[in-house]
C-alpha cells in the first residue's frame, strides 16, 4: 500500500512544499512551516451536494447572461466594502485580531438581513446562552435568526441542509472540525478543507456565507492568509483594541474594487457607521502643538483627513532611533534623508517616530508634505497652525510633486473648515474666501509657508 503522503505548509502565508524547511520559501519567515498528513481524496469537505452533470466546456458567447444578485447587509459601511451589497452565493472571510468585534459586525447584521431572509449563525466559539445574551445587548433578537453552537463540519452541514438558510454565519473558521482530516482544529489542512466545503455550498446552493478567521499577529496559527485565495472576498478588520475606532478593508474581492473602506465605532450597544471619517480621525487633535499636521487621503473613492503627528528629540547616541506607525517605514526614512540634506535640518543625530492618528494606514504619497511639515515642526519645536492641512508628494531633490484628485481632497479639506492649505505649486488651482492655498514647490517653502502663519 501506498504510503499517505505529507504536505508541508506555511502557516504564514499557506505556500506549499514538498520538504521541510526551516525557512519558508516563498515569504522567508522563520519557523514557519509545518507538517500536515494529506487528507484522502483532493480538496476534501466532500459532504456537500455533488454535481452529477458532466463538466462540459462552453463558449464564452453562448453562456447566458448572469447577473449577480446584491442584496444590502443593512450596513452602508459593510455594503461599501463589499462593493454595493453582498453577492449571493458569494463566499465572504471576514478577519481581524481576537476581540476586535468580527462577532458583534456579523451578529449587527443578522438584525436586517432578517427583515427579507432566513440567516443561520453557527458559532464555535460561544454557547447558545452567550449568542442570547449578546444578541440581546445589540437588540437583534429575530425569529429569523437561527443560532446554532457547533464545531462539527458535517454536524453543521445537516443543520443548513434543514433550514435551508439564505445567509449562514460561521464563527470562526478555526473552531470548526472535519473528522476525516487527521489534524486539529484551526490547522493549515482542517481550515482549508473547511473552507472549501463551505466554498462549495455556497455555490451550489446559493447561500452566502460569511466566514469569520482570527488572525494574530505571530501567524501561529493557520489564518485567512492561507486562505485568501480560495474564497471570494477577504475583508480584515483592522483597528487598535484600545481605540474604539475600527477599519474594515477589502483585501480581495471578486466582485468589486478593494480599495475602499468602511469605518466603525465600537460602543456599549455594538457598532454603529462612521459617515463622517474625517472628523473622527481629527477629534481631539491638540491645536497649537508641534509635530502634528493634518493631511488627506483618497480611501478608495472617498477623500479622508487625518492626523501625522511627528516626535524628533536628540539622539542618545549611537545609532539614531527611526519608528513609523501607520506609515511605510522606508518612505519614512527617505523623507527624514530628505529633509536632512534639501530642507537642512539636522536629523541625523536625532531619533524621530512616525505616527498616524486612529489606526488608519497611510500608503499614499499624497501623505509624504504633511509627513515632512509634522517632523520639521516637532524639530523646530514650532506648532502647524489648528486650521492648516498639507498635500503633496515629496520627491527626492526635495521638490513637490502634485498628487491624483486634488480638487477631490481640497473640497474635503474646506468642508471640515479648515482655513489654509499647503498644496503643490504647479498646478492652477485657485483658492477662495473659506480656503486659502498656499502653493508650494519645495520643502523649504511648504515648511516655510506652514509655520509661520
Ligand atoms: P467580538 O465581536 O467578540 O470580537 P471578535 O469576534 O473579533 O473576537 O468583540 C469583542 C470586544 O468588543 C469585547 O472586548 C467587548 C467589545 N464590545 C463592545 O465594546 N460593545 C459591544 O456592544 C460588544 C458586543 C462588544
Ligand atoms: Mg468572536
Amino acid at each position: 500500500m501506498k504510503q499517505p503522503k505529507t504536505r508541508f505548509y506555511c502557516t504564514e502565508c499557506g505556500n506549499e512544499t514538498p520538504k521541510w524547511a526551516g525557512r519558508c520559501p516563498a515569504c522567508g519567515a522563520w519557523n514557519t512551516v509545518v507538517e500536515c498528513p494529506e487528507t484522502r481524496g483532493k480538496g476534501g469537505g466532500r459532504t456537500s451536494v455533488r454535481v452529477t452533470e458532466r463538466p462540459r466546456a462552453c463558449p464564452m458567447t453562448e453562456l447566458q447572461d448572469s447577473v449577480e444578485i446584491r442584496f444590502s447587509t443593512g450596513m452602508g459601511e459593510l455594503d461599501r466594502v463589499l462593493g454595493g451589497g453582498a453577492v449571493k452565493g458569494s463566499l465572504v472571510l471576514v478577519g481581524g485580531a481576537p476581540g476586535i468585534g468580527k462577532s458583534t459586525l456579523m451578529l449587527q447584521i443578522c438584525g436586517r438581513l432578517c427583515e427579507f431572509a432566513k440567516v443561520l449563525y453557527v458559532s464555535g466559539e460561544e454557547s447558545q446562552h452567550q449568542l442570547k445574551l449578546r444578541a440581546q445587548r445589540l437588540r437583534v433578537e429575530r425569529e429569523n435568526l437561527l443560532v446554532l453552537s457547533e464545531t462539527g463540519l458535517e454536524e453543521m452541514l445537516e443543520a443548513v441542509g434543514q433550514e435551508r438558510p439564505d445567509v449562514l454565519i460561521v464563527d470562526s473558521i478555526q473552531t470548526l472540525y472535519h473528522d476525516t482530516v487527521d489534524s486539529p482544529a484551526g490547522s493549515v489542512s482542517q481550515v482549508k478543507d473547511c473552507t472549501m466545503a463551505l466554498m462549495r455550498l455556497a455555490k451550489e446552493s446559493g447561500i452566502t456565507v460569511f466566514v469569520i478567521g482570527h488572525v494574530n499577529k505571530e501567524g501561529s496559527i493557520a489564518g485567512p492568509k492561507v486562505l485568501e485565495h480560495m474564497v471570494d472576498c477577504v475583508l480584515y478588520f483592522e483597528g487598535d483594541r484600545h481605540t474604539f475606532f475600527r477599519i474594515l478593508r477589502a483585501a480581495k474581492n471578486r466582485f468589486g474594487a478593494t480599495n475602499e473602506i468602511g469605518v466603525f465605532e465600537m460602543g456599549d450597544g455594538g457598532l454603529t457607521e462612521v459617515e463622517n471619517p474625517s472628523r473622527m480621525l481629527l477629534s481631539g487633535r491638540p491645536e497649537e502643538a508641534p509635530g502634528t499636521c493634518v493631511a488627506c487621503v483618497m480611501e478608495g473613492a472617498r477623500p479622508v483627513l487625518a492626523e501625522v503627528q511627528a516626535l524628533v528629540v536628540t539622539s542618545a547616541g549611537g545609532q539614531p532611533r527611526r519608528t513609523s506607525n501607520g506609515f511605510d517605514y522606508n518612505r519614512a526614512v527617505m523623507l527624514l534623508a530628505v529633509l536632512e540634506k534639501r530642507g537642512g535640518l539636522k536629523l541625523s543625530s536625532c531619533d524621530a517616530y512616525l505616527n498616524i492618528i486612529g489606526g488608519l494606514q497611510l500608503d499614499e504619497p499624497a501623505a509624504d508634505l504633511a509627513a515632512v511639515v509634522a517632523l520639521a515642526s516637532s524639530y523646530l519645536d514650532k506648532p502647524v497652525p489648528g486650521d492648516l492641512a498639507a498635500i503633496g508628494e515629496v520627491g527626492l531633490t526635495g521638490e513637490l510633486r502634485s498628487v491624483s484628485q486634488l480638487s477631490q481632497r481640497i473640497s474635503e479639506v474646506r468642508r471640515l473648515g479648515f482655513k489654509r492649505c499647503v498644496v503643490p505649486a504647479h498646478r492652477g488651482l485657485e483658492g477662495d474666501s473659506e480656503l486659502r492655498l498656499l502653493p508650494v514647490r519645495n520643502i523649504g517653502e511648504a515648511i516655510r509657508a506652514a509655520l509661520q502663519g
